[in-house]
């Protein structure tokens, strides 16, 4: 039975950092089992990745561990493979320079609901204790770095002061950490009617987005800079859009701002929700252009700017028949409610969160094939190393 309209408690944007995660678990709306687009993603920005880890200062002395930090890890394969491949690289930079390497810590870091359980049953085992290691990196499906979880937002601290090498964050850093208030509040001229994402909507709104955006990148690097250890650097991936006119969110836009948005007024149409359950619901993403990302960079002054691009990504959406437009359709809804399902089920429940994502699916099937094409994401990509102590 669905619930009565207005039945579920509008959860306020303070609420938002205690809420927000990816779709845990392995079930097919799982980011575990929809996250192989951004797996891709980052495998084509490997090269740049080395780039930054070719930047980083290793010390000759073995009695401190070299710090790794995955932020916005999620619960997925990913963060697992991309830690590998930094510590891979960076043992390779002590062979080269014929200094031994030290030991490796990794951490893990998403915010309180994460789902870590299933992350941590991803990570390979360590080694029995005596296997040094470079045996251990020759071993397959064993790691070599003590790991740990830590729970918490990435725009504030995270980390003992000059504590951290190397800083990794992918596709995590357009998430807000809250919708900014002018964007509910009815009588303000920010107030977002009758949409849930800022894709097409007025300027004003777009704007507090934006507004949000750098406020919250700018306490990142601010908490980042005191974390930093001398010499380390920080890569950077997150969505990111070409045009400079923030009401254009890009292949975020599409996302949200599409099948999504028309599911939502589907609705509101057949009497599901009232109109204003629907406007009190907005997706904390923003994706930056790259001026709105280097502003941010350079006010804050404590990182050197070593590469700051966009880059194209792809298309959010793994297919095997990209001529089946229901495994489109699918693929779109699925894509859609592993990032954003958690929060729309908070707002209106899951019985209505279903036949939500059931309209998005419907909805992107009949326009299959066009999506396909569309649907490209473009990726802002900062290698940034710490220049201030
Ligand atoms: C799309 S996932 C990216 C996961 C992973 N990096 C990957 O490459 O697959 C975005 C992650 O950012 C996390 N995130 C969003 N806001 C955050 C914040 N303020 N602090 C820490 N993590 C945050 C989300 O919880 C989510 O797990």
């Amino acid at each position: 039975m669905l619930p009565a309209m207005g039945d579920n408690v509008v959860v306020s944007t303070m609420e938002l950092e205690k809420l927000l995660s990816m779709k845990g678990g392995k079930g097919e709306a799982s980011y575990v089992n929809n996250s192989q687009a951004q797996a891709m993603h980052a495998k084509s920005m490997l090269h740049l990745l080395k780039e930054t880890l070719d930047r980083v200062e290793v010390e000759a002395s073995r009695e401190m561990p070299f710090v790794v930090v995955d932020l916005g890890c999620s619960c997925g394969i990913n963060t697992i493979n991309v830690v590998d491949v930094m510590i891979k690289h960076i043992m390779k930079r002590y062979e080269g320079l014929g200094l031994d390497p030290p030991e490796f810590s990794a951490f893990f870091s998403d915010l309180p609901s994460n789902d870590f359980n299933t992350l941590f049953q991803l990570l390979p085992p360590m080694p029995n204790y005596g296997v040094s290691m470079e045996e251990c990196l020759a071993a397959k499906n064993h790691r070599s770095y003590f790991a740990a979880g830590v729970p918490g937002s990435f725009y504030r601290r995270l980390f003992p002061a000059r504590s951290i090498n190397v800083f990794h964050s992918a596709f995590s850093l357009h998430w807000l950490s809250q919708v900014p208030e002018a964007v509910t509040e009815k009588r303000s001229s920010a107030y977002n009617k009758g949409r849930v994402f800022i894709h097409g909507a007025n300027e004003i709104t777009a704007i507090a987005y934006k507004k949000q955006f750098q406020t919250d990148l700018a306490a990142f690097l601010r908490s980042r800079s005191v974390e930093m250890k001398r010499g380390g650097s920080m890569f950077l991936v997150c969505l990111g859009r070409t045009s400079l006119d923030p009401t254009d969110q890009g292949g975020a836009g599409l996302l949200f701002g599409t099948h999504f948005q028309d599911a939502w007024d589907d609705l509101v149409l057949q009497g599901l929700i009232s109109s204003e359950k629907r406007d009190s619901f907005n997706i904390p993403v923003y994706a930056p252009s790259l001026q709105d990302f280097k502003e941010v960079v350079e006010g804050d002054g404590s990182f050197a700017i070593h590469k700051l691009e966009v880059f194209k990504g792809g298309s959010p959406l793994v297919v095997d028949q990209p001529d089946n437009a229901s495994q489109v359709g699918k693929a779109l809804a699925n894509t859609c409610r592993s990032v954003s399902g958690v929060l729309v089920d908070a707002h209106i429940g899951e019985d209505l969160s279903h036949e939500l994502f059931l309209r998005v699916e419907h909805r992107a099937t009949c326009h299959g094939k066009d999506l396909l094409e569309q649907l490209q994401f473009y990726h802002i990509v900062a290698s940034l190393s710490f220049v201030q102590s």
